[in-house]
């Protein structure tokens, strides 16, 4: 019998080798004479362990990482295929304390099954929100995501069920799912993991979506920079397809619902749900007004259901388990799981899937480890570039929406970006105005004149020019952005940059130019 090796074919993985360890394997098993198969698994996303390789032994899986492929001989001498013990040996994978530690209710299967195997994700609790939801009327899965209190997990947290109501009530015709896979926030990657690493279950999600509001056709835009994620959800997509979950008779059910894909070409506005409408149109990604909303009229003019791949991706345990099940984890109006995404200056960079409520020092330091650099940390930035920059004195803040939005931040799609003591506030203020002006659609003036004239002011506060009018200034056009910018691009970028005013103040007092022209 031969002896199972998983090995993350997740790009983050392949990033630090996981190719090249596959093969060395593959090739000390043969020479060997050892009976090895290898599985490409999703990653776990515990990447500072990545290439990180699990045997399954009658004792459970065993990790094994780092692993660089000179590892692999050494490995073999140490019989890690009956989990031998190895300088790079973690123990039993679900004992690792990061993993051990989380909730995993989206990604309970990722790391653990075969991503493109259909028994995998059978065996492993695949497709029985679907069945069940096959047995309901639309009103009653609604009402389902409605009860269970989920919330878009793309940024702005609008109620999922809500939305989906919306578009049930629209008259019976062509409507349509779209799945927001842009993902353009920095330090975000929880999209990008799911879609390589349990693909069936956002086409399971989606499905049941078409179910609920009686729409038969689904599209996932997917940015451009994810093209390992594209091929690995077309796959997926032909397999549920040939298999009977996808086409004019789901699974029996005498109901249609298909999935098309479409590559983004990388612009950050296209994350945006018009603008991605526009571009899935086959036009210039550019804000479109609301209302109408795209609830009423979306892709072709049709009503449309836009969520994130991870509000998505999370509808088949809601309907598996049931609204109570999901709705009893979390804290105040933020409901579930957040799969949060440790990036930047950290120890243990990774996923971390919690319930909403613990804080951002226990995320930080009990999952994180701190700084990599073991400077103390400084700064966090949560929520994409347009998240807001906090000191440590709020890391005991509850990861909450409310609360973020109550200290004038915001969760957005759950990157946590950490900087340490060298961190220049000033500077990533600045970032902040250009990466604005870079991304801006150019619709609206508040947007795309304001964000270049946010990186002249701040040159000038930078350059020490007659700094109290130029920082009043700079307040002043925060102010006029946040209010009269057409959609959250122009919107939000005040974020960052009012925070680093606000709590960072130091960074933008330099001496007066003049003292020293
Ligand atoms: C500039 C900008 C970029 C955005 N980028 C993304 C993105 O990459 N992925 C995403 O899911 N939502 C993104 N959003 C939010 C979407 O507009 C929309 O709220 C979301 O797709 C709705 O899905 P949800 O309710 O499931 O979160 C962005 C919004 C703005 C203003
Ligand atoms: S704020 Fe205005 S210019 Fe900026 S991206 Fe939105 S619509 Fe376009």
């Amino acid at each position: 019998m031969s002896t199972r090796v998983f090995i993350p074919g997740d790009s983050a993985a392949l990033s630090v080798g996981a190719d090249e360890v596959a093969a060395a394997l593959r090739g000390v098993a043969e020479e060997r004479g050892l009976a090895v198969e290898i599985v490409r698994n999703g990653s776990r996303g515990l990447f500072w362990l990545e290439p990180l390789i699990e045997v399954a032994t009658p004792a459970g899986r065993i990790a094994y990482g780092p692993v660089a492929s000179g590892d692999v001989a050494g490995l073999f001498e140490a019989g890690f295929l009956s989990g031998g013990p190895h300088a790079l040996c973690q123990g039993p994978t679900e004992e690792i304390p990061y993993l051990k530690n989380q909730e995993r209710l989206t990604f309970a299967r990722c790391g653990i099954t075969d991503p493109l195997s259909l028994a995998d994700y059978e065996a492993h609790g695949g497709f029985c929100g679907l069945k069940r939801a096959i047995g309901m009327t639309g009103a009653e899965i609604v009402e389902e995501v409605v009860q269970s209190g989920l919330r878009g997990r793309g940024g702005a947290g609008f109620p999922t069920g809500i939305k989906w109501k919306t578009v049930l009530g629209e008259p019976a015709g062509n409507k349509y799912v779209v799945c927001n896979a842009d993902e353009g926030d920095s330090g975000t990657y929880a999209d990008r993991m799911l879609m390589e690493g349990d693909p069936f279950l956002l086409i399971e999600g989606m499905t049941i979506a078409g179910l609920a509001v009686g729409a038969a056709e689904g599209y996932i835009y997917i940015r451009s920079e994810y093209p390992h994620a594209f091929r690995q959800m077309s796959r997926a997509v032909e397999i549920a397809r040939a298999a009977g979950w996808l086409g004019p008779d789901v699974a029996g059910s005498g109901r249609r619902f298909d999935i098309h894909l479409r590559l983004g070409a990388g612009a950050y506005i296209c994350g945006e749900e018009t603008s991605l409408l526009e571009s899935l149109e086959g036009k210039r990604g550019v804000i479109r007004y609301k209302p109408p909303l795209p609830a009423i009229e979306g892709l072709f003019g049709k009503p449309t259901i836009i969520n994130n791949v991870i509000s998505l991706a999370t509808v088949p345990v809601i309907l598996e388990r049931g609204a109570a099940f999901y709705r009893d984890y979390g804290m105040g109006r933020s409901r579930g799981t957040l799969p949060f995404q440790l990036a930047g200056n950290v120890k243990r960079a990774g996923l971390v899937e919690k319930a909403f409520g613990l804080s951002l020092r226990q995320l930080i330091e009990d999952f994180g480890g701190g700084t990599a650099s073991g400077r103390p940390l400084r700064a966090v930035q949560v929520g994409g570039p347009l998240g807001a920059y906090f000191p440590a004195t709020l890391l005991d803040l509850p990861l909450d929406y409310e609360a973020f939005a109550a200290e004038k931040g915001m969760l957005g799609h759950g990157g946590v970006v950490v900087f340490d003591e060298r961190v220049d506030l000033a500077r990533q203020a600045r970032f902040a105005m250009e990466f604005c002006a870079i991304e801006s659609c150019g619709k609206c003036t508040p947007c795309r004149i304001g964000s270049t004239r946010g990186v002249e002011v701040i040159d000038r506060i930078a350059a020490g020019k007659d700094p109290a009018a130029n920082i009043a200034l700079l307040q002043d056009l925060c102010v006029l952005m946040t209010d009269a910018s057409l959609c959250a691009l122009g919107g939000l970028t005040p974020l960052p940059v009012m925070s680093a005013l606000t709590h960072f103040r130091e960074d933008f007092d330099r001496p007066q130019a003049a003292a020293a022209e």
